[in-house]
Order: C-alpha cells, then sequence, then structure tokens
C-alpha cells in the first residue's frame, strides 16, 4: 500500500505547473462515445480514476490510450451497453455513462457508483433527467436498466444544481431529438468545459455555466480534439500547502477566474495573490489568520477544498466556522487532524476549529480523495514526521502530490512497499 512521509515544516517556495482537471475529464471521456469517431484530448492527468474510465470504455470495446497526457479514445467498436460492476463501484463519476450509452445505444445498465464515502450522494436527479427524456428506467436495488427507442427533448428542472446530473443529462440530451432546457443547471466551469467539448463534436448546446442550458439535439456528432483546463481543485490544495508552508508560490496552467472564490477567503486568511492569465502566485508573509466559510455550489467556496482549507486553519491565530452545505459526510477528516493535535468541534453541522502555532507530527488515516490531500497540507505545518497510510485515495485525484510539492521545496516522499528502492 502507499504511504506519505512528511518530514515536517519548511518554508517552500517554487513553481508547480497544475496537472490537468480530474472533473473537467471524466465526462469528456464519457461523452466521447457519443460518436463512432476518433476523439483527441490533452492535458489529461495520469490518474487513478481517469484509468478507472478508460477501464470502463476498454470493456465495452472502445479503443483507449494515455500517453504523456494525450488520451486517444476511438469508440467505433464498442459493443456493450453495461457497465463493469468493478469499475463503477470505484467511482462515482462512472454514472455519466448511462446518459451517454443510452442516448448511442437505446439501453444501459449499471451497478450504483461508488467512490468517495463523503454522502449518501443518491441519484435522483440523474434518472429524473433521463425519464424526463423518454428513458424507461428500472431500479432492483442494486442494478440500473435503462431502456429508450427513442429519446426526444424536453425541459428539466433540476432542484439543486447537482453536477453529475447535470452532466448526465447533457450526454443524453446532444442525441435526443428536438430542444431540451435544463433549469437549475451546475454552473461549474468542468460543465461549461463539457458544453464547449460537446460543441466541438458537433453538439449545438448553449448556456454552459449558467442555470439555464438549451441543447438542440443532433442525429450524429463528430470526433474531436480538446485540451483539458487545470484542476482547479489541485490548484487550491496547492495554494493551502504554500500557505502551510508560510513561503510563496506559483501555479501555473490554471485560471485564476475558477478560483474567485478560494482567492478571496485565502486573502482573508492573510495570503498574497499576482494573478496571471494562466497562473496564480501566493505568498504568505504575515500571520495566518481565523476565517468563516460555508461551501456550496459554484461559484460558492467548493466543498472539494473544504477538508484541505480545515487543515490549514489548524495553525491559524484565531477560530475558524467552517459549514459544510454540499455533502454532509465530509467532518470526518476532523478526527485524523486531532491525532496531529488539532481543536475541532463539530457541532450542527458546523465546524468550529481553533488554531495553534503548529501541529505535531503522527500518523494519521486518508479517509477520502480531498480529506487525504488535506493531511498533506497540515503535516506540512507540523513539527516532526507526519505519515499518511491509505493514500490510494489521494492518488484517484492527484497526479502526483509529492513530486509536485517537492517542486517547492517540501519535505515529502512516498512510502511504497514495491518502490522502496526507488525514491519518488
Ligand atoms: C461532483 O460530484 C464532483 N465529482 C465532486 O468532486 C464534487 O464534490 C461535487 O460535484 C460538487 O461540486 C466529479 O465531478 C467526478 P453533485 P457529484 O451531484 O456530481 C446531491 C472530488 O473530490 N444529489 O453536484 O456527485 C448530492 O448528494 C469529488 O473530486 C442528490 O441529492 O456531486 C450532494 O449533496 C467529490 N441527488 C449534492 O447533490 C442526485 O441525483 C451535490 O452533488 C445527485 C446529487
Amino acid at each position: 500500500m502507499s504511504e506519505i512521509q512528511i518530514g515536517g515544516f519548511r518554508r517552500l517556495k517554487g513553481r508547480i505547473p497544475v496537472q490537468g482537471s480530474k472533473n473537467g475529464v471524466l465526462p469528456m471521456m464519457a461523452a466521447s462515445i457519443l460518436s463512432d469517431e476518433t476523439t483527441v484530448i490533452t492535458n489529461v492527468p495520469a490518474i487513478q480514476d481517469v484509468f478507472c474510465m478508460m477501464g470502463i470504455l476498454k470493456f465495452m470495446g472502445c479503443g483507449c490510450t494515455l500517453r504523456g497526457g494525450e488520451l486517444t479514445i476511438c469508440p467505433a467498436e464498442l459493443a456493450r451497453t453495461d457497465l463493469p460492476e468493478t469499475f463503477v463501484r470505484q467511482m462515482r463519476s462512472s454514472i455519466v455513462l448511462l446518459g451517454a450509452v443510452l442516448a448511442r445505444e437505446g439501453r444501459a445498465s449499471t451497478a450504483y457508483p461508488g467512490g468517495c464515502s463523503i454522502g449518501k450522494r443518491p441519484i435522483d436527479f440523474h434518472l429524473q433527467a433521463l425519464r424526463a427524456l423518454g428513458a424507461e428506467i428500472r431500479e432492483d436495488g442494486c442494478f440500473i436498466r435503462a431502456r429508450a427507442e427513442h429519446l426526444a427533448g424536453a425541459e428539466i428542472h433540476f432542484p439543486y444544481p447537482s453536477v453529475g446530473a447535470t452532466e448526465n443529462a447533457l450526454l443524453a440530451a446532444v442525441l435526443a431529438e428536438g430542444e431540451t432546457v435544463i433549469c437549475g443547471a451546475a454552473r461549474e466551469p468542468e460543465i461549461e468545459e463539457l458544453c464547449a467539448f460537446l460543441n466541438g463534436m458537433g453538439a449545438d448546446v448553449r448556456g454552459g455555466g449558467t442555470e439555464m442550458i438549451t441543447v438542440f439535439g443532433r442525429k450524429r456528432l463528430r470526433g474531436c480534439r480538446f485540451r483539458v483546463s487545470g484542476d482547479r481543485i489541485v490548484a487550491g490544495t496547492y495554494l493551502m500547502a504554500a500557505m502551510a508552508g508560510r513561503g510563496e508560490v506559483l501555479l501555473e496552467g490554471v485560471k485564476p477566474g475558477h478560483l474567485k472564490e478560494v482567492i478571496r477567503v485565502l486573502k482573508q486568511a492573510g495570503a498574497g495573490f499576482s494573478l496571471g492569465e494562466d497562473a496564480v502566485a501566493v505568498r504568505m508573509e504575515g500571520p495566518l489568520l481565523p476565517v468563516s466559510v460555508q461551501t456550496g455550489p459554484y461559484p460558492e467556496f467548493p466543498t472539494d477544498l473544504q477538508s484541505p482549507l480545515m487543515g490549514l486553519l489548524c495553525c491559524a491565530d484565531g477560530c475558524s466556522r467552517i459549514r459544510e452545505t454540499v455533502f454532509e459526510g465530509r467532518y470526518e477528516t476532523a478526527e485524523e487532524f486531532k491525532k496531529l493535535g488539532a481543536r475541532i468541534q463539530v457541532r450542527e453541522g458546523e465546524a468550529v476549529v481553533c488554531g495553534r502555532p503548529s501541529l505535531s507530527g503522527g500518523r494519521v488515516r486518508a479517509r477520502d480523495l480531498r480529506g487525504g490531500a488535506a493531511l498533506v497540507v497540515a503535516g506540512l505545518a507540523a513539527a516532526g514526521k507526519t505519515e499518511i497510510y491509505d493514500c490510494f485515495h489521494i492518488e484517484r485525484g492527484y497526479e502526483d502530490i509529492c513530486r509536485d510539492l517537492r517542486l517547492a521545496g517540501a519535505d515529502i516522499r512516498w512510502r511504497r512497499q514495491e518502490a522502496k528502492e526507488k525514491e519518488r
């Protein structure tokens, strides 16, 4: 199993290129099967979730290769409509293949998706959207079976701006006959980019990135070539790591516009920023100040950065308040921070974090993807050695968090069973 070892506090200084977006590329991979033609996506991160989605596409008969960040998908030979349970159980975003396979083949079946244990994560909005487009869907507790002789445009109203459900609706609607209007759509940059990707395939999608998206269905789509943006959540994690290391770090390959609310909150915490077109530089000179923040759908503060922010605030000069409104199970990592000496109280859906000058090192467990990354942030500010185990969670979304942070001088390395002799 892979573990991460952090030697303790070091002032960070350096430049880190930010990997491509996990949550951007995964729905694009699903969308690529909406055509028989080959699609090429560049700036693709070599992460477990991408490998998992590649495994699903290959199982279904698609050609799929990833070399040097360039992902080539050949969907011409797609021959199955049942998604492989082992892969689906590993990753929540496999569910968006339901809409894509249904739109292409008229039927699809899948187990319920797995992924991070951060809350109940139902899929009722996904199924509501597909039914609105004309799909007949049966659930038997373990599996979902969908059929649609013919998908027809519809008006879809989401009670909550669900990212995944918006993606599923889009992937089914682009091949549905007529006009679909998605009201209450998610506005995340990943949605805006998926709409641009679909239009690159010859679809006609308007309003991506707003709460109302209109799709004019097409009979056929074509392959395309597309570069996925930098990962805003990985970038936000590294901004917080740089602040924990009281240093100055330049992140390259990320759009500051995707981090507006994050930068606003981190400025309140005492950071200074310089913004470029495709870069963000952060520097931490003064004290780390406490903040109050509430997560929410984009453009509010992202739930995926709630744990990393908590990890940073464990060493702030005062008490911070964090309210998580998206996933009810996302305070779990607080128990791990406490093993490093953090003072955190979770009461009535709100975490109160009272900082201390520094944490002590210790041995902690990554409980989910962003919680694991948050432990890295906390470990960088700790006096003494920190070991993080169950790091397979982190590898789902971070190409190489140790390599990246070492570029800024962090004392951090992998400890893997099979690669003991080779220092990463
Ligand atoms: C996407 O998950 C991201 N994953 C998550 O990132 C991210 O935290 C989340 O959006 C919110 O931004 C990917 O893009 C692969 P939602 P998703 O549907 O689509 C409820 C990471 O760390 N809901 O927007 O699953 C749901 O329970 C991951 O990279 C329903 O009730 O999120 C939650 O409370 C973690 N019914 C809220 O909506 C539904 O049918 C937001 O979920 C769907 C969702």
